[in-house]
């Protein structure tokens, strides 16, 4: 079923379990990311970031997802990740999104403040749940997100942050980057347990791929709900085109479509399992 992502986080923080929210760009990881949840009878959070509007239908791709999380028996979340433009995120509420993420991480304190409040309280008179960002990640290899400043989250700005704007989650910055790290990563726990012990709303995780289980697994002990996963998926996917081109000369799109779709589960399924805690 359709879930507003509020009450799938909270159910997450109660239970202390963390939330997959993949990255989708096409039918398949849509399919993929539904199926995974549905056989680990976990939630998923489906995410579009708003990077993809320029290729990607909106509301047909909105129709699609609702129409597919209907008949799932588990919730599934629809959700519009970094979003930097007010009218990306009216228009997917317009469509029905259950929770947009807006990414004023650009601009100062005070500016960032006013903007997020100004979407919460838009977003909420639709019933449609808010994540917003203190501090910024950094980009790895192989993302597809923009570059960030890779400051850490200060605990009391976060506070001060929550406080005014209303957002019902927040994305905490600890050391993860967007995409695969080069070199060890450096995740401050630490940090994650202070910010913990002054926001009371779901904290988020971003830069899922290629974080150690061991890092996942205290993160998730330590308060984070919702962890994004974008970069190891779609690696997954190009490396299989890459095999199967090789090894089949000419084969109909409609075969590798849904081989992809196949290639692609597993590792969904990893990470659904390693964030369910269990
Ligand atoms: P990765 O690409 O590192 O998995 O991060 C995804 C993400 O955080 C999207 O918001």
């Amino acid at each position: 079923m359709l879930a507003n992502t509020r009450d799938v986080l909270k159910h997450a923080q109660h239970h202390q379990y963390a939330v997959a929210a993949f990255n989708v760009y096409n039918l398949e990881t849509v399919q993929a990311a539904v199926k995974v949840a549905e056989k680990e009878q976990q939630p998923v959070i489906i995410a579009l970031g708003e990077r993809y509007f320029p290729t990607v239908d909106v509301e047909g791709f909105s129709a699609m997802v609702k129409g597919i999380a209907t008949k799932a028996s588990v919730p599934i979340c629809l959700h519009l990740d970094h979003a930097y433009e007010k009218k990306s995120i009216i228009r997917a509420i317009r469509s029905g999104f259950t929770s947009v993420m807006y990414d004023g991480s650009k601009y100062e304190l005070e500016q960032n403040i006013q903007h997020t409040a100004e979407i919460v309280d838009i977003a909420h008179m639709a019933g449609v749940s808010v994540e917003a960002e203190i501090g910024s990640l950094a980009r790895g290899s192989f993302s597809d997100e923009e570059e960030g400043s890779g400051t850490l989250t200060d605990p009391l700005l976060a506070k001060e942050f929550v406080a005014e704007t209303g957002v019902d989650f927040l994305a905490a910055a600890i050391g993860t980057v967007h995409g695969m790290y080069q070199g060890e990563p450096n995740i401050d726990l630490g940090l994650l347990e202070k910010i913990r012990q002054e926001v009371e709303v779901p904290l988020v995780l971003h830069g899922g791929s290629g974080t150690p289980d061991e890092i996942i697994t205290k993160a998730v002990q330590a308060g984070i709900c919702k962890i994004n996963v974008n970069t190891e998926v779609s690696m997954e996917a190009v490396s299989f085109l890459q095999r199967y081109f090789k090894e089949n000369e000419m084969v109909h799109l409609s075969t590798v479509m849904a081989d992809m779709q196949m290639a692609m589960e597993p590792v969904m399924t990893k990470f659904v399992q390693l964030f369910a805690n269990r």
